[in-house]
């Protein structure tokens, strides 16, 4: 089956956050991580049986869509869990916070790598605990952690080390030694490996995604893996998400912090989740098609038409991280949301002034537009 990504509905009033922010004016929204494609035909027929149903009483995990996670974990990822090592959760925005408030007591810290998605920022500081950022080190183009800057950074306080893997926003997915040797680092240092892992079913070049649960075990760090159907499939409204403590300890820990705080998954998000694993990879593999086409083409054209601007590669995410500061513009964000492009702002994601991010998850109409009006912009300075 062949699946349309060429259009999206009119989103306007239907509260969404992409679309909202730029309400009654001519914006073209390329920020907030979210796609503007319809979702896989096999998850909306599997909602609209849900609805059909008519009940929507108290939820607990389905048996079914549990046996969905741990085959995907397993078929997808090569990771063998248990039923009870999953933690449901509406999200890993509050996954995120909910952990820095069970692991890290006031007066300790958590360490992370910048730029990041900000609620990795922002969830030490709610929790009112410290935060200590290492720069991610970039060369010939790629990005790297920077091992030697972060045994310079860690102390006896910390607690937590957050990663992000693959990257939001550089777009790099860490190569398995990677990943093994930030185990190794979190395990000497006596810290818990919280690994964001959202965007892992969104790798668009040839390479592997290695989860940090590999790592997981007796000989290594006690770890927290954060997997979610919503980049993928498009499904952050429905809220549903999913954790894997395989540790036992680490995991209670984790549920009595989060204890009468958290709703309970609501069942739509359990059926979207369920019939995206089992059902939604040809949908899955035509979007990495076009998801990669969209990036060959802003690639190209930013360095043909946009020369000013630095783009590095994506090779995962559909999110494409940019340095404007060559263009010496005092506000480069308003700059181009005044010429109707709405990027995301760097400085949240802890960059210097002048970084932008762009979500080319669009259909490729939308993302020309938007290219053109960016060039547009500069040349009418
Ligand atoms: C790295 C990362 N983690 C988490 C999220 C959001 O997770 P949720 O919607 O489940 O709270 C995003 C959304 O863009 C993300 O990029």
């Amino acid at each position: 089956m062949t699946y349309d990504f060429t259009r999206c509905p009119d989103r306007h009033r239907t509260g969404s956050l992409k679309w909202e922010r730029y309400s009654g004016r001519d914006v073209l929204p390329m920020w907030v991580a979210d796609l503007d494609f319809v979702s896989a035909p096999e998850i909306v027929a599997a909602l609209q049986q849900r609805t059909a149903h008519g009940v929507f009483g108290y939820t607990i995990p389905p048996r079914s869509t549990v046996e969905a996670v741990l085959e995907y974990l397993q078929t997808c990822h090569g990771v063998t869990a248990t039923a009870e090592q999953i933690v449901w959760f509406p999200g890993l925005v509050p996954a995120l916070n909910v952990a820095c408030r069970a692991f890290v007591q006031r007066g300790e810290e958590v360490l992370t790598c910048t730029p990041v998605y900000p609620p990795f920022l922002s969830a030490p500081q709610n929790a009112d605990v410290g935060l200590r950022k290492v720069d991610l080190a970039e060369k010939d183009g790629v990005w790297n952690i920077d091992f030697d800057a972060l045994e310079n950074a860690v102390t006896s306080q910390t607690k937590l080390f957050i990663l992000c893997n693959p990257h939001n926003p550089v777009g790099r997915v860490f190569p398995e030694a990677t990943v093994a040797r930030l185990a190794e680092f979190c395990r000497r240092h006596q810290l818990i490996l919280i690994s964001d892992e959202i965007h892992c079913d969104l790798v668009l070049d040839d390479l592997p995604h290695t989860s940090g649960l590999k790592f997981a075990g007796p000989d290594g760090p006690p770890v927290v893996a954060m997997f979610a159907p919503s980049k993928t499939f498009n499904l952050a409204g429905l809220a549903c998400a999913f954790l894997v403590i395989p540790d036992a300890a680490t995991r209670r820990t984790f549920q009595r912090a989060a204890r009468g705080l958290i709703t309970e998954i609501n069942a739509f998000g359990y059926a979207g989740c369920e019939a995206a694993l089992r059902h939604g990879w040809p949908w899955r593999d035509q979007l990495l098609d076009v998801l990669r086409s969209n990036r060959d083409r802003l690639e190209t054209f930013i360095a043909s038409s946009l020369p000013a601007i630095r783009a590095w590669h994506v090779e995962a995410t559909y999110l494409a991280w940019l340095d404007a500061r060559e263009l010496h513009l005092p506000d480069p964000a308003k700059f181009f949301q005044d010429h109707g492009v709405g990027l995301s702002d760097g400085v949240p994601f802890a960059a210097p002034a002048g970084f932008l991010r762009l979500n080319f998850g669009c259909p490729r109409s939308q993302l020309e537009a938007a290219l053109a009006r960016m060039a547009q912009a500069l040349n009418s300075r």
